[in-house]
């Protein structure tokens, strides 16, 4: 079934479910106006073709896209160069929720990897700036030292030329629900090249 965006379709429980999944998603996911977070698994196609994940924080979902930041040096980053498209997890067990929503990803602007970095703690602005290979190699109280010199003097933080911002597209999106009397199910939607998503039920 194809539904545009406002339409309201009827699931194959007979319940309604927003036909829109951005909705859907608004409703599931946090405000994220007290700082970044949830955490989500991002995945992304390996430059050696298997796949890559890692955990990274949402830092803002605006509606739209799902925003996330990073090195510009890392891994993720070289792989999203070479291919812009990615999956992210994002799973709330204590209320049997499981969100997964595959699709593209694109550089935000200056201005909104600027406001990202400002929303984050004092403690991952400074982890932005000394995150690198050297300092992963060196022992732990070298690195406590390290991160002490560079504390000092630096009341306020730029982000460093390697922040970078990215925001991903839904192109598919499923919502995965448990229960502890029910069988799980799964709302899946497709998005159209109209706008439009297609929407079907699936078991869990
Ligand atoms: C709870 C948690 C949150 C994390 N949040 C981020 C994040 O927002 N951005 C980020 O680049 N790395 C974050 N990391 C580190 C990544 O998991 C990963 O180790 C790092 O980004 C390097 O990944 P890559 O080599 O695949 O690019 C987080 C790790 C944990 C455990």
């Amino acid at each position: 079934m194809t539904v545009l965006p406002g339409q309201v379709a009827a699931s194959t429980d007979g319940a309604a479910a927003p036909a829109d999944p951005l909705v859907l998603a608004a409703s599931w996911l946090p405000s994220t106006e007290d700082g970044p977070g949830p955490t989500m698994t991002l995945s992304t196609l390996g430059l050696d073709g298997y796949p890559a994940a890692r955990t990274v924080l949402l830092s803002r979902f605006d509606g739209e896209r799902l925003h996330f930041h990073t090195d510009s040096r890392s891994r993720k980053a070289a792989e999203l160069a070479a291919l812009p498209r990615a999956a992210v997890t994002l799973v709330w067990p204590e209320v049997a929720r499981q969100l997964v929503v595959v699709g593209d990803v694109a550089r935000v602007t200056d201005a909104e990897a600027r406001a990202a970095y400002a929303a984050r703690t004092r403690y991952l602005q400074v982890l932005a700036w000394v995150n690198d290979h050297e300092a992963a190699a060196d022992t732990a109280d070298r690195r406590r030292e390290l991160w002490a010199a560079f504390e000092q003097d630096r009341p306020e933080l730029e982000p460093p030329d390697s922040w970078v911002g990215f925001a991903l597209t839904p192109v598919r999106m499923l919502f995965w629900r448990g229960s502890t009397d029910a069988a799980s199910n799964r709302l899946a939607y497709e998005r159209h090249p109209d706008g439009g998503w297609s929407q079907e039920s699936w078991p869990g």
